[in-house]
């Protein structure tokens, strides 16, 4: 069935020459290093998808077909022949800015969309398993294909600040944390109008946190994981990361103003009604390495 795999190899390799998918692993280095520089990455936490299916030609993602496949607990009808970029379970950012293709593994969805094929590419030096958070990633990755999305990218990161809001009771509800979010900051209702969806605490890496943050991702573009961390989706990983870090920053101005001993203030109902109704600029077309896909 993998017939010559050397030749298999060789020629998928070629495939992972392309300049376009050598400037996403530039990418997914350089986030990485932040996310670790940052604390956001402990051990072995966060981890990524990359839809990267418009890079390839239908020849070569027959040949991609050729790798061992493993069995998907649902099926994911629109992601049939799809192709990712996701982190390895169990690796660290700190080491995969360092080695991006050690630490991420490509898989490509089967014709059914109810397996995926590990393409184990030692040429190019691929070889690790999915994250352990892979049913929420294809849900997300699903339901963005299915709303014809920009957005290729899905990031999940253990964004201290965020973490230690939702440890808060007053704050685990959308409303209420939202509103907080918001008030701190006027880049925050700037860059994030719809605020950030709230899924109270689930096992991680399960089939019902898929099912919740799908729920919250049908309105929002980051979505907190109560006690544990956040998941946003983003045209480029550079992009996803401006989403978590914008919203970092107002938690912290929050917990800074705390720590003085003082209740802040906030930004009130009409300044924010200002930000929300002032005639935005389009967003930037974002130029290579910074790629869209
Ligand atoms: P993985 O190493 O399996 O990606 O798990 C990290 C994580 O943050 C789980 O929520
Ligand atoms: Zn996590």
């Amino acid at each position: 069935m993998i017939g010559n795999i050397e030749h298999l190899l060789n020629t998928t390799n070629d495939v992972f020459q392309k300049n376009e998918l050598k400037s996403i692993f530039g990418q997914i280095a350089a986030v990485a290093q932040i996310l670790w520089d940052r604390g956001w990455a402990e051990r072995n936490a966060g981890n990524f998808s990359i839809n990267i299916t418009g890079f390839f030609n239908a020849a070569e993602l027959d040949r991609l077909s050729f790798y061992p496949f493993q069995p998907l607990a649902k099926r994911y009808p629109e992601l049939a022949r799809t192709v990712f970029l996701i982190s390895g379970t169990g690796t660290r950012m700190r080491d995969m800015a360092n080695n991006p293709f050690e630490n991420v593994c490509c898989v490509f969805v089967s014709d059914s969309g109810s397996a995926y094929h590990l393409v184990d590419d030692n040429a190019a030096g691929l070889s690790a398993k999915p994250t352990s958070e892979l049913a929420t990633h294809l849900a997300i990755q699903q339901q963005l294909l299915q709303k014809k999305s920009l957005e290729k990218v899905v990031l999940h990161a253990h964004v201290t600040e965020l973490i230690a809001l939702t440890q808060l009771p007053p704050y685990t509800s959308e409303k209420a944390v939202n509103s907080l979010l918001w008030g701190m900051h006027p880049e925050t209702i700037l860059f994030l109008p719809e605020g950030v969806g709230f899924i109270p605490y689930t096992i991680p890496g399960t089939e019902d946190i898929a099912v919740a943050t799908l729920k919250g991702f049908e309105h929002h573009k980051v979505v907190l994981w109560e006690k544990h961390g956040c998941m946003t989706v983003a045209r480029t990983l550079s992009e996803a990361f401006d989403n978590l870090d914008i919203l970092a920053k107002s938690a912290k101005i929050y917990f800074l103003c705390k720590s003085t001993g003082q209740e802040p203030e906030g930004l009130n109902n009409m300044q924010l009604k200002e930000i929300r109704d002032y005639p935005q600029a389009e967003p930037p077309v974002y130029k290579k390495p910074d790629f869209s896909i």
